[in-house]
């Protein structure tokens, strides 16, 4: 194992959330991702650096030791269903909520309501709890088109302000989960890097209870 320490991020709302954090704590990293086509990103400190992922690939890389660190979203983590890496704290940032959504004007009481979701296992798990048969249309993106089109009933979202599904003619039904983003570390790493990633850690959640 090296001695530089791999910190997963992905592009886009959660890095933007990330950095002012990591500044706290003098890490800066030395380009911006919407600027290269740079995948690693080395920072202010020589044995730190951030590798630049999709959002759903940071659980993967942090498991299997590609990177010792990651951040990633709640609805990542569950969706994921992994227990190789430890997930030592709440980071507060990229804050929203999973919920279940469908079109303001439909019967919602469907006995086997088809349900457009990028999080199935989350969606299988909850509808399981009730007892209650679903099926599942998986999808990547821009789920609130599903239920506008007919292809579902309702969806499985994240929601935050609440403008893409007004925008889209939903209504939030039920609410299944809070969600931030969490630190998560690779369970060898946290052994065999014990020092450095202790203090990165420490250092982190001073800055984060302020
Ligand atoms: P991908 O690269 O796989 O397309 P994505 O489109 O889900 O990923 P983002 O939209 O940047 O990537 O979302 C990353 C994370 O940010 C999500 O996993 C979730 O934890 C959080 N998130 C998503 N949407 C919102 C939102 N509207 N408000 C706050 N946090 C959000
Ligand atoms: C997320 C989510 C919703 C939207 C909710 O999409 O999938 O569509 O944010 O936020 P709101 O309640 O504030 O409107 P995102 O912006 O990440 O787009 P994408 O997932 O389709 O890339």
């Amino acid at each position: 194992m090296s001695d530089k320490i791999t910190i997963a991020i992905s592009k886009g709302r959660i890095f933007d959330e990330s950095i002012p954090l990591l500044a706290k704590i003098n890490i800066i990293p030395k380009d911006d991702p919407k600027k290269t086509r740079r995948l690693i990103i080395e920072t202010n400190q020589s044995d730190i650096q951030i590798l630049v992922i999709r959002a759903t690939d940071v659980p993967t890389y942090v498991e299997r030791g590609a990177a010792a660190l990651g951040i990633a979203g709640k609805d990542v983590l569950l969706e994921y269903q992994g227990d190789g890496f430890y997930e030592p704290f709440d980071l507060g940032i990229a804050k929203c909520q999973m919920m279940l959504a469908g079109l303001k004007k439909a019967n919602q009481n469907s006995t086997n309501p088809r349900i457009a979701t990028k999080y199935a296992n989350i969606t299988r798990d909850y509808f399981a709890n009730f007892g209650q048969q679903v099926e599942i249309i998986k999808l990547y993106g821009s789920m609130e088109l599903a239920p506008i089109l007919g292809l579902a009933d309702q969806i499985v979202d994240l929601v935050d302000t609440g403008e893409t599904l007004k925008a889209n003619g939903l209504v939030p039904l039920k609410h299944i989960a809070d969600i931030s983003s969490r630190l998560i570390v690779n369970k060898a790493a946290m052994k065999m890097k014990n020092t450095t990633i202790k203090s990165f850690m420490e250092k982190l959640s001073e800055v984060i209870r302020d």
